[in-house]
């Protein structure tokens, strides 16, 4: 415990003892996906930035479970303005929340939202960092690499890292590779690839060249789950 299932590109549900977590929940038009919006049963929804491969159905499903959107304060707004409840956090920050902390992190990328004229301004994107039943968590957002991240893996012993491989709009493999170097976690598992043309990428080249520097991978297909 707790247990990390895969929904496909950078979707994860985080099931602890008492408290589920989704994060970046991308369903309806993602080609790989297994799940239905409806499926995802969730206390708190993690949204790392507006960007709709990760906003995704975040909206319908806190409003659907009850649950509280945590993220950025400008994109946590956004989806209050939408109906949900939302818990707004930013870079730096952590809170105690009843299954654990959360902390954001800073994440190299845009953060915008559909609106009248075109996409608008969501505040900065950023990564989390989840601490639930003693375990933690690093799910990177969309990101490129950056030198922060041996300080993030100094201050938190992780036990597990989800990390974009994709490339065009973040890491690639080698990057990712070199983002495991500087977090040092236990576990380290890819997302955002393959869900679209410009982001093909290997994560069995991923999982090889993690395994090389002695540090364990898991690569997940969407549906997949892994205890930790
Ligand atoms: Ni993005
Ligand atoms: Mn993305």
């Amino acid at each position: 415990m707790p247990k990390i299932t895969y929904l496909g590109h950078s979707g994860f549900v985080i099931e602890g003892r008492e408290t589920s977590l989704v994060i970046d929940p991308f369903l309806e038009g993602n080609p790989l996906a297994v799940a239905e919006p409806s499926d995802i049963k969730a206390d708190y929804v993690l949204v790392t930035h507006g960007h709709p491969d990760h906003l995704g159905d975040s909206i319908a499903i806190a409003k659907a479970n009850g649950a509280t959107v945590i993220a950025p304060f400008e994109l946590a707004t956004y989806c209050e303005g939408k109906g949900a409840k939302a818990h707004p956090m930013h870079i730096g920050g952590g809170y105690d929340f009843p299954f654990g902390r959360v902390k954001l992190t800073i994440a190299h990328h845009g953060s915008a939202v559909p609106g009248d004229s075109g996409m608008e301004y969501a505040g900065s994107p950023c990564g989390f960092l989840v601490e639930i039943d003693g375990k933690n968590i690093y799910h990177a957002g969309d990101t490129g690499l950056f030198l922060d991240m041996k300080l993030i893996g100094e201050l938190t012993e992780i036990d597990a890292a989800l990390l974009p491989v994709g490339g065009n709009f973040t890491m690639d493999v080698d990057d990712a590779v070199r983002a495991v170097e500087f977090l040092r976690p236990k576990l380290a598992v890819p997302m955002h690839y393959n869900t679209f043309d410009v982001i093909k990428a290997d994560p069995d080249d991923f999982r090889k060249k993690v395994e090389a520097l002695k540090r364990k991978a898991a690569v997940l297909k969407a549906g997949e789950s892994i205890e930790i």
